[in-house]
């Protein structure tokens, strides 16, 4: 959710150069922490792909629409979700991506702490609970970390982390032991891609995974990232998305 005052607008407009910037309304913003106050506004509603944008004359149409059923044209989002329910409707063998919650902290560790995924990491050691629950705390609300949990027929099955920095997000994904090997992995990769797709602080993708780790190499080779070098880095760029 996106909330922006006109004057960060303004200054947006009179000083971005970068096309990127021009193009979108927030990325200029985004990228300048020091300078603008961005704050994560998480909600308890499970949105997955719900988005109200107006880009095309169907979007209108359904904006025009409830506006006329609200019989107003200032009300809350949730009086206006209230009336007319989720539009984008989800198979119920699709893994949906939605917006983690501290609620989720056991389940983020759960899946970093098995035996395989801590062979894979970077540190190679599992994580004390104190020391992943601070880290999480810090993640959680900030607005330059995207964190998802996977949904498949109503219950969590893996996790997404993307740090985005400077329009780059590195990736860090991970399967809940009792599924992986079930092309879940590669599932979840695609649905972020959908996710970033509309995401306009998000210029390109990158991972950097073990070069042992078979199923992540796979995955990761199997939703369009390039190896960008034998150490196990991956680069994926908007425009292929
Ligand atoms: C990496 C991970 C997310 C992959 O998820 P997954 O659901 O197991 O993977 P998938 O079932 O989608 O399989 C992906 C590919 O790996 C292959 N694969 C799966 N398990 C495998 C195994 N044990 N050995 C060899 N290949 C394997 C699949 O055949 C597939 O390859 P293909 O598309 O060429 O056929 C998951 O294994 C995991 O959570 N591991 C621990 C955390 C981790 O290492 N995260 C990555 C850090 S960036």
């Amino acid at each position: 959710m996106r909330g922006l005052t006109a004057n960060a607008l303004r200054r947006a407009h009179s000083e971005a150069a970068d096309p990127v910037e021009r193009e979108h309304v927030t990325p200029f913003l985004y990228r300048r922490p020091e300078r603008f106050v961005l704050a994560n506004m998480r909600n308890d509603l499970p949105l997955g792909r719900e988005g109200w944008t107006v880009d095309t004359p169907d979007d209108l149409a359904f904006v025009r629409r409830l506006v006329d059923q609200m019989g107003d044209d200032d009300f809350p989002w949730r009086a206006a979700w209230a009336a007319v329910g989720p539009r984008a409707t989800a198979d119920p063998g699709e893994v949906q991506l939605v917006p983690a919650g501290r609620e989720h902290s056991a389940f983020f560790l759960a899946c970093r702490n098995d035996e395989e995924a801590v062979r894979h990491s970077r540190t190679h050691r599992p994580i004390a609970r104190t020391e992943h629950a601070r880290w999480f705390s810090s993640v959680i609300d900030d607005p330059g970390v995207r964190m998802r949990v996977a949904m498949l027929a109503g219950e969590p099955v893996g996790t997404i982390r993307v740090e985005v920095c400077s329009g780059v997000g590195e990736v860090g994904v991970a399967v809940a032991p009792t599924f992986r090997g079930r092309g879940l992995g590669t599932a979840l990769l695609e649905s972020l891609l959908d996710d970033v797709a509309t995401d306009p602080q998000v210029v390109a993708l990158t991972a950097s995974v073990h070069t042992g780790n078979t199923p992540s190499m796979r995955a990761f080779a199997r939703v369009g990232f390039h190896q960008a070098g034998a150490d196990g880095s991956f680069r994926l760029l908007r425009h292929d998305l």
